[in-house]
Formats: C-alpha cells, structure tokens, sequence
C-alpha cells in the first residue's frame, strides 16, 4: 500500500504543470500573437524579451536554457 502511494506522489510531481517543458510537451504557442511574434526565429530574439533574468517585456521563461524556442512554442492555433 506504501509503495502505491509512493508512485502516486511521483507521478504527482512530475505531472505538474510547471515541470511539462522537462517531458519536452508542447508550450502555449506565439502565434496567438502574430503582431508580437511573426518574424521571430532566433531563441536569442526570444530571450531578448523573455529572459527571467534580464529585464522581460514579456513573460519571463522558466527555461532560458532551452534551445529550438520554436520546437514548442510554434503550434498552430486550432
Ligand atoms: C521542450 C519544449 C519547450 C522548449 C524547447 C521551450 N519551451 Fe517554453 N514552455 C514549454 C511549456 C510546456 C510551457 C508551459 C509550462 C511552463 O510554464 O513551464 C512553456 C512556457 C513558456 C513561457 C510562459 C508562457 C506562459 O503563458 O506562462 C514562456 C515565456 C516560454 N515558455 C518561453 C520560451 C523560450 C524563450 C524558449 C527558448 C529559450 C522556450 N520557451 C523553449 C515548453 C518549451
Ligand atoms: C519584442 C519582444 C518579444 C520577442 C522577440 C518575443 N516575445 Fe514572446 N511575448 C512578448 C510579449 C510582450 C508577450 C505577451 C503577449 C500578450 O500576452 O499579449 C509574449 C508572449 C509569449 C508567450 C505566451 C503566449 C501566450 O499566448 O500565452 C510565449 C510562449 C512566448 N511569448 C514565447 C516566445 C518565443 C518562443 C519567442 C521567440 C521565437 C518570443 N516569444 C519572442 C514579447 C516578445
């Protein structure tokens, strides 16, 4: 019974949302916002604006050490 609960708590952690970038899942995609974002292909672009450490005019990143932005954020709106 222990060991269920264990697993549990374990899946638990992982499934949270602020973890799903480490499963390589799909981020909210730019282009929602194609006045912001069409254009933008470079992750330094993307950080320029986005890098929690520098001064974000967007929101900043949890993930500034990612590279391939686009692998993620480039989903088309459905
Ligand atoms: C492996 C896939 C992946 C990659 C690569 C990735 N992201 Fe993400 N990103 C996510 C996921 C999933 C979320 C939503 C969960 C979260 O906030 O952690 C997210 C959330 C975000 C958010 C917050 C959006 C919000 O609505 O809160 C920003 C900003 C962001 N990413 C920017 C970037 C930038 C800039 C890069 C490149 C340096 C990048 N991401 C690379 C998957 C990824
Ligand atoms: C010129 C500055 C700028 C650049 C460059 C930029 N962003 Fe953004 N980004 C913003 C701003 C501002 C917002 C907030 C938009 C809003 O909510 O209206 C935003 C929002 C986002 C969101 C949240 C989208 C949503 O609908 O929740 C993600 C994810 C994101 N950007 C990722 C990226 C990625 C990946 C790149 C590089 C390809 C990038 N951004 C380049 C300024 C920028």
């Amino acid at each position: 019974m222990k060991r269920i609960i264990i697993c549990f708590a374990i899946l638990l952690v992982f499934g949270g949302c602020a973890y799903r970038h480490y499963l390589g899942l799909h981020g909210p995609t730019v282009r929602g916002t194609p006045d912001i974002h069409d254009g933008v292909t470079e992750d330094a672009e993307c950080l320029g604006c986005h890098d929690p450490d520098g001064d974000p005019i967007g929101l900043p990143t949890s993930h500034p050490q990612f590279t391939g932005c686009l692998k993620c954020h480039n989903d088309p709106l459905t």
